[in-house]
């Protein structure tokens, strides 16, 4: 067998028993799109993590309700708010809702985003705008007010050293060009430079600003690419790694970034992938 495929068969791993770190206690998460996907598995984690969750959800309600239930018997307070993202006025009912039930907000996870695919002479400015309006102009939304709330509340050195972190779910495509989806890529590619100018921005405030960037994670959004022996294979090419990832495993990361551990981590962009930007072309190739 050759060295690349020899450790395709072995499972992701499954993470030792040890009870979760309450590293974000006392504090209060809000995470958009998080009734399926790497949204559920981020809020899943915070709230392992001590946090307290808003549980955002479009159109996935009944998914929605069953997590908060799911989080409760974790031991964790958590409520579903149905927003768009893309829609500023649902965005500031929202974050209202969210300080009415827990006080205030002290992390926000912009991971709501979806995929329009379509060859680019075909597609459609209504897809264009859809992928905009959700991966894009609803991280806005959600960031603005977000820094609103952390700006006004302020430092409670009780909670955490920061006055607030949001996190932006962007993507390997932040950077790598995905030919059959230039929309979505343009819209992460946004994110990017959104994210890092608002950081610069909000620093003086206490205020800390990162993205995660997934690869190739085990979720609905993709399952074309790993559902079959066959597309598993082909998406080895693009994996140095040689396996899916799992969403908790993003959800590993977002509690690092959003805990005080990562205090000084600012405006990064933490690409969790199996080394998918690595170029795995060249490899072998160049
Ligand atoms: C996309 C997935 C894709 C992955 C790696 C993600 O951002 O949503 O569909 O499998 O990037 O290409």
């Amino acid at each position: 067998m050759d060295i690349e495929n020899r450790y395709q068969h072995l499972p992701s791993p499954v993470m030792p028993k040890v009870p979760p770190q309450k590293l974000l206690l006392g504090q209060k998460a809000l995470v958009t799109g998080a009734s399926s996907g790497i949204g559920r598995a981020i809020a899943v984690a915070l709230a392992d993590a001590g946090a307290d969750v808003v549980i955002n959800y479009s159109s996935g309600e009944e998914k929605a309700r069953i997590l908060v239930a799911e989080l409760a018997e974790r031991g964790a307070r958590a409520i579903a708010v149905r927003a768009d993202v893309g829609d500023e006025s649902q965005v500031e009912a929202m974050f209202r809702r969210t300080i009415d039930e827990f006080g205030t907000v002290d992390i926000v996870v912009n991971n709501a985003g979806l995929q329009q695919d379509a060859p680019f002479h075909e597609m459609t400015l209504a897809q264009w705008n859809r992928v905009m309006n959700v991966n894009l102009t609803g991280q806005f939304l959600c960031s603005r007010a977000a820094v609103r709330e952390f700006r006004r509340r302020g430092v409670r050195p009780e909670v955490s050293c920061s006055a607030g972190k949001i996190l932006c779910i962007s993507s390997v495509h932040e950077v790598i060009p995905w030919a059959g989806h230039v929309n979505y890529a343009a819209s992460k590619g946004g994110v990017m430079l959104m994210m890092k100018s608002i950081a610069q921005e909000v620093a003086p405030y206490r205020i800390r600003v990162n993205s995660i960037c997934p690869g190739a994670i085990r979720t609905p959004i993709n399952m074309e690419a790993w559902d079959t022996p066959k597309a598993y294979g082909e998406l080895m090419k693009l994996i140095p790694y040689k396996r899916i990832g799992e969403a908790d495993e993003i959800g590993r990361a977002a509690v690092w970034l959003a805990s005080d551990y990562a205090d000084y981590v600012h405006g990064i962009s933490l690409f969790v992938d199996g080394g998918m930007t690595l170029y795995p072309g060249f490899e072998t190739g160049g």
